[in-house]
């Protein structure tokens, strides 16, 4: 038995903070710990570390005259009976989520009667990622997302995942990619045809309707007609929304409120799945036309028995494709159009980039790596609204994270988010600064912090397509037009299952002078 009591000291500050102190010292003389030191202290009364002064790094929990406990975990404050923290994750929760760094490197919240922990550190966001078969696809995101879109290789777990993976990785091998980008140049095209100068265009949906195309064209071989465009833009967002939810409430009691997204939940799953067979019996007619990855899943044998794949399966992954394929890379692009109106002098330096490099023509593979400072906008655009904002883990065995120990089936709750609005890691890390990205613009540590598309073994498979897929759309939109935001309302991200700008109404101007470039040896070649 040690000490009756136990008291917190500082005894090591195990965030990535520069001032923390080697093991045994205080870490009072953060900058951290003092920026946090006019923080509401809302930890229990026998808690007397406001002796030594808050820190972020979490209170250490030592009992006297025995070996030194667990770290002592805070619980995030104003948790409601029942509810938990519902309410702020329902509501506001990127507001919420910012606020949890101030409370350690490894902080509990909780959702309904059970708990989940969010790690607020980059190295203890890469530790879970790195190991995918001990934190593996599930809690409370992907529980819901098997619910709603099935078991697919964004859903499954690490079992199946080890045989999905292979299957699908070689459609996004570079040979493939860079076939992809000549349908993405002419989707991109399509639309600016449909554009007239002085009209004004929602931007977001219309960044909604290019990605979807150019994912059922470059994965599926099938073009989207404009029924199917309008089906899904009728019926993901519904499903999208409704699947959040249940996230946070219990499906029984979400059917009790009958508003008008509850009802169609069901609805929409059962919409979007029918979309899915029209799309794969589509393909199916085509056989041997047009390989595309549909076409090599259904082709398919496993290794060991040579069995085809399952029709649920085959299924599962079209589903799934279709909408991770298009809806992120859409929200990505709506942020980055939206930036750019709410920067003109970015927008403007973006303009003279893709005028030098391209001179009015349609930029195309071989120009991305030219596009140095449109790069720049793309991945600042991503750290400032990662669309993936949120999704979770559940450990499959007992483990050890931070120096506490997690039974089995505990649920990790990660966002990108907290990372790239940490100001220890991005100064003012609500400005949007391109130049962040310039070689220096930070230190490895900040930039392994973006973690837009993930890390470890289930980082996302499409992530040079979609990067491929915005830089050419935002390159390709700013060559021919001028797009500027018609009101002065702040654009207030809407976070569900993935992070969204909402509607964007932006007034087209078609550029006319294209400023004259001396021609090179690839134009010659057009
Ligand atoms: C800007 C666009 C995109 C963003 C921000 C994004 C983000 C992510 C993230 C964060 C993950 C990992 C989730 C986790 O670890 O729990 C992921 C996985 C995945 N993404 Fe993306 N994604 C994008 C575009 C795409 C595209 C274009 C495709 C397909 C064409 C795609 C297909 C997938 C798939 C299949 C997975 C699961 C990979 C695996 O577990 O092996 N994504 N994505």
């Amino acid at each position: 038995m040690g000490f009756p009591y136990a008291y917190n000291s500082h005894l090591r500050c195990s965030r990535a903070c520069p001032a923390r102190p080697p093991y045994g010292l205080t870490c009072r003389a953060s900058a951290v710990c003092r920026a946090s030191a006019g923080k509401r202290d809302t930890r229990p009364k026998r808690d007397t570390s406001r002796v030594f002064g808050p820190c972020r790094g979490g209170p250490r929990s030592v009992v006297l005259g025995a070996m030194p406990e667990q770290p002592a975990m805070r619980t995030a404050p104003r948790s409601l009976p029942l509810a938990g923290h519902a309410v702020p994750l329902l509501t506001r929760p990127l507001e919420f989520l910012k606020t949890l760094p101030a409370f350690g490197s490894l902080v509990r919240i909780r959702i309904g009667p059970g708990d989940a922990y969010v790690p607020c550190e980059p190295a203890l966001f890469r530790q879970i990622l790195k190991d995918p078969r001990v934190h593996d696809k599930g809690g409370l995101f992907y529980e819901r997302g098997r619910e709603a879109v099935g078991n697919g290789l964004v859903t499954c777990r690490w079992d199946d995942h080890r045989r999905q993976r292979p299957l699908m990785q070689p459609s996004f091998d570079h040979r493939h990619i860079n076939h992809y980008a000549g349908l993405m140049a002419d989707e991109i095209a399509a639309l600016m045809r449909t554009w007239r100068s002085g009209d004004v265009v929602d931007i977001d949906r219309a960044m909604a309707t290019l990605t979807l195309r150019i994912t059922t064209r470059a994965l599926f071989s099938v073009p989207a007609d404009h029924e199917l465009v309008a089906q899904v833009e009728k019926w993901l967002p519904v499903l999208m929304d409704g699947f959040f939810r249940r996230m946070f409430v219990p499906a029984r009691l979400l059917s009790l409120v009958p508003t008008r997204m509850n009802r169609q939940y069901p609805r929409a799953i059962a919409e979007m799945r029918k979309l899915t067979e029209e799309i794969i019996h589509e393909v199916r007619r085509k056989k041997g036309q047009d390989p595309g990855l549909l076409a090599s899943l259904l082709n398919a044998r496993d290794e060991v028995t040579g069995d085809p794949l399952g029709t649920q399966e085959i299924f599962d992954q079209a589903l799934i494709l279709l909408i991770a394929g298009s809806e992120t890379t859409a929200t990505a692009l709506g942020f980055t159009f939206h930036l750019l109106g709410a920067h003109p002098e970015a927008g403007a330096r973006l303009r003279d980039e893709v005028d030098g490099l391209l001179g009015g023509r349609t930029p195309r593979f071989e120009d991305l790596s030219g596009l140095t400072f449109t790069r720049q906008v793309l991945m600042e655009s991503l750290r400032l609204y990662p669309p993936a904002w949120m999704f979770t883990r559940a450990t499959t065995t007992a483990c050890e994270l931070g120096g506490h120990e997690f039974p089995e089936a505990t649920t990790f709750l990660l966002s990108p988010y907290i990372l790239h609005h940490d100001p220890d890691l991005f100064p003012s890390p609500e400005t949007f600064d391109p130049d962040r990205w310039q070689p220096g613009g930070m230190s490895e540590e900040s930039r392994r912090s973006v973690l837009p598309f993930g890390s470890g073994g289930r980082k996302c498979i499409g992530d040079q397509f979609a990067l491929n897929e915005a830089m050419l759309a935002v390159a390709g939109i700013a060559g021919r037009w001028n797009l500027s935001p018609v009101t002065d309302r702040p654009m207030r991200p809407i976070a569900r299952a993935t992070l969204k700008p909402g509607p964007l109404p932006m007034r087209l101007q078609e550029r006319l002078r294209q400023p004259v470039r001396k021609a090179t040896i690839t134009d010659l070649r057009d």
